[in-house]
């Protein structure tokens, strides 16, 4: 299956996509990742590095609008993890990784700047509209799953409960687990993850594994 970490402007996917990969692969259903690296920035790819993460998975640099044609989303307990740019610049990448995506992850802070940015931007399309619009040009003709990932939240705040209403209200399907505020997190960019099994992204990947968003025990079909 393919996981498209979206959003449309910087809102910590790549934080979250290099520490979500490793929760992946140090889990116990040991799934494989591949990553994809669809931003210009080629952050995720460069965190990959031998010199910087020296991740045990490949990143393969793919900010393309041909994206869709270069990749064949992976079958079984391989997941293919992409790390997009922001789509409100690059709508033509972010076009061709929704054709193909399983699973889309929006990554978003509770803060109104962010709400904003995606539910009603002044000068962009709002993302519901460019999820809409992918359903036509996909195999299966409707849009993809998508969940809303509560990131840089600060405990007991009465933020997060507040945006996971507002945009449960949008429309969205909103993950339970959300990802702390952390200085090890806001830090991590550029060396090795470890232990991501044990951080909110392993609590990440039980949720998302009872949901029935990832492939679990002897199946080897992809999603
Ligand atoms: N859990 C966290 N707690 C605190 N700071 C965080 C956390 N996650 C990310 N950050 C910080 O938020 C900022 C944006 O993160 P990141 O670069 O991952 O976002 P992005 O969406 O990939 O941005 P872009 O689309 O511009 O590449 C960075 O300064 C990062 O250190
Ligand atoms: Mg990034």
């Amino acid at each position: 299956m393919l996981i498209a970490n979206m959003s449309p402007r910087t809102m910590a996917k790549t934080t979250d996509t290099g520490w979500l990969s490793h929760a992946l692969v140090e889990d116990e259903e040991a799934y494989e990742v591949e990553g994809y690296d669809a931003d210009h920035s080629k952050q995720f790819w460069s965190w990959s590095q031998p010199h910087k993460g020296n991740f045990a998975f490949p990143v393969h640099l793919m900010a393309s609008a041909q994206f869709h044609k270069e990749v064949v989303p992976p079958t079984g307990k391989t997941i293919a993890m992409v790390d997009c740019g922001h789509s409100e610049n690059h709508p033509h990448i972010a076009d061709s990784v929704l054709r193909i995506a399983d699973l889309v992850i929006l990554h978003m802070s509770p803060t109104a700047g962010d709400w904003e940015r995606i539910v009603e931007p002044e000068d962009a399309t709002p993302f519901k509209d460019i999820l809409a619009r992918s359903a036509p040009l996909r195999a299966t003709g409707r849009k993809p799953e998508t969940w809303v990932l509560l990131n840089r939240t600060v405990a007991n705040a009465g933020s997060t409960g507040y945006y996971r209403e507002e945009m449960a209200k949008e429309g969205y399907n909103v993950f339970t687990t959300v990802i702390p505020r952390s200085e090890r997190l806001a830090d991590s960019i550029g060396a090795p993850v470890e232990g991501a099994a044990k951080t909110a992204f392993g609590s990440l990947v039980t949720e998302m594994k009872k949901r029935g968003l990832l492939p679990v025990g002897e199946q080897e079909a992809g999603r």
